[in-house]
Order: structure tokens, then sequence, then C-alpha cells
């Protein structure tokens, strides 16, 4: 039986994918490539495309995952995409499943990697890591993420923001992901959990694509007209 490989495709420039990345998605003969819509293209494709052998003329599947937190809705989801996946691969295809980022941090992969290996057992699936958002970031902005004893958090702004509040009270680095709508919300907890003004404060958008805005600033500097409410948006905020 032919392989599932997960590919994590990086933060978003096509050169910042593994070696391993690129010789599977040369290989592939099915491309699976998550979306948020139906009809939306798959930013992890568009990641790829140039890289995608064209003698070779693999299938590109778009697999919707819609950005909602009803649980019905997302097991279903993950069910039939798994059953997709499976059935591509049974058909003997190298199959490729493409992830912006690493697989492995706040990605659906997560979910359907899980639903595979209960339902379809048998499947051999290998995961290539890819380069983080957050690290990218970080060498673009040219900042530390943690040194030393210092300690970090990871946050998907868009959950609790008391337990945010919890956290930053005990963390020398935040980082936030996902919905950069929340984040000005998070300025004023931060401050309130002790982070003083002159703390270091970045915010990326875009990474690795023509729409990029990276800033570095402080806590004290931070207004409303900062940032822009993009769902691609990280931002890290470094205890002075
Ligand atoms: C569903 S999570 C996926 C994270 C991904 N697996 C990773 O390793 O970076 C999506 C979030 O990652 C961050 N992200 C991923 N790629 C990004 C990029 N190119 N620019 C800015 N943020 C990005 C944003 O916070 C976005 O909302």
């Amino acid at each position: 039986m032919a392989e599932l490989t997960c590919v994590g495709c990086g933060p978003g420039d096509p050169e910042l994918l593994t070696v391993k990345a690129v010789k599977a998605i040369q290989n592939a003969d099915v491309i699976m490539c998550p979306t948020s819509k139906e009809g939306k293209d798959s930013i992890a494709y568009s990641i790829v495309s140039s890289l995608v052998d064209p003698s070779k003329k693999p299938e590109v599947v778009n697999l919707v995952f819609p950005m909602v937190k009803d649980k019905d809705i997302l097991e279903d989801t993950w069910e039939k995409n798994a059953q997709i996946i499976a059935e591509a691969v049974r058909k003997d295809k190298n199959v490729v499943y493409l992830t912006v980022g690493d697989p492995s941090l706040y990605s659906t992969w997560i979910y359907v990697n899980r639903e595979l290996k209960i339902k379809y057992p048998d499947i051999k699936i290998t995961i290539i890591p890819g380069i983080v958002s957050m690290f990218a970031f970080a060498s673009k902005v040219g900042i530390s993420i943690a040194e030393g004893d210092e300690t970090m958090a990871v946050i998907p702004a868009c959950y609790d923001l008391a337990r945010v509040k919890e956290t930053a009270k005990n963390c020398d680095t935040m980082i936030f992901l996902k919905d950069g709508r929340y984040f000005d919300q998070v300025i004023s907890l931060l401050k309130e959990a002790g982070f003083p003004n002159s703390s270091l404060f970045a915010i990326a958008q875009d990474v690795g694509t023509d729409q990029e805005i990276v800033k570095k600033l402080t806590l004290g500097e931070v207004t409303k007209d900062t940032f822009t409410n993009k769902y691609f948006s990280i931002m890290v905020v470094k205890r002075a």
C-alpha cells in the first residue's frame, strides 16, 4: 500500500521547506489541501504550488475544515476528510497532506491524524516537520524568544482571556497566535499582569508573503493603529 505523508509547509516562503518536504511533494500522486471554505484557495497549497512537479500532474484535492467551535460539526468534518484521505491511500496512491508551519502546532492535521489512527490503523503515516511561524517571525525581527531561565507561553488568543492573564503573571515571553482581533484586549491584560511599558512588543502578520507586516516597539508604544485584524497574526511580548 502507498503511504500518507503530512508535510509541514513552513510560514509562507516556498524556500523555507525542508528537503524532505520538497521530495514528498514532488513524489505525490495526490495532494490534500486544507481550506476553511468551499471554493477558497488553500494557504498551504499556495506556499508549495511552485514546487509541484508539473510532469507528475498530481491530483490536488481541497478538504474543507470550517472555522467553527461546534464540536459536532468539527467531528463530522474530521471523519469525512479522514475518509477521503484513506480512500486515496487505499487506491495505492502516494498521498501528501499539507499544513501551514508545523503539523504539531494548532493544525487540523492533529485531528485528522487521530481519526486515521483509530479508523484506518493499517495506513502508514509519516510526518515531516515544518518551520513554525513564530520562529520564522523571531528571525525576521531579530529577537530571542527565550534565553537563560526565561519561560515562554504560546497562547491561542481567541479562547479564554482570564487564563491568558493568569499565565502572563508567571511568564516572561507571551506568544499569541491565531485571531488578531483579540490582540487589543490582550494588551491591557498584560499590563494588568505586571508587564511594564518598556517590555518588548513585536507583531507580524502574513509572514513570508508579499503582504507581510512586521513591527517591533515597546508595549507602552502600542496604540489601536499598531495592527489590523488579520487571522495570520503573531504577537510576541517579552517582559522587560
Ligand atoms: C492554525 S494556526 C497554525 C500554526 C502552524 N501550524 C505553525 O506551526 O505556525 C494558524 C496561526 O498560526 C500563525 N501563523 C501561521 N503562519 C503565519 C504567517 N505566515 N504569518 C503570521 N502568522 C502565521 C497565526 O497566528 C495563525 O493564526
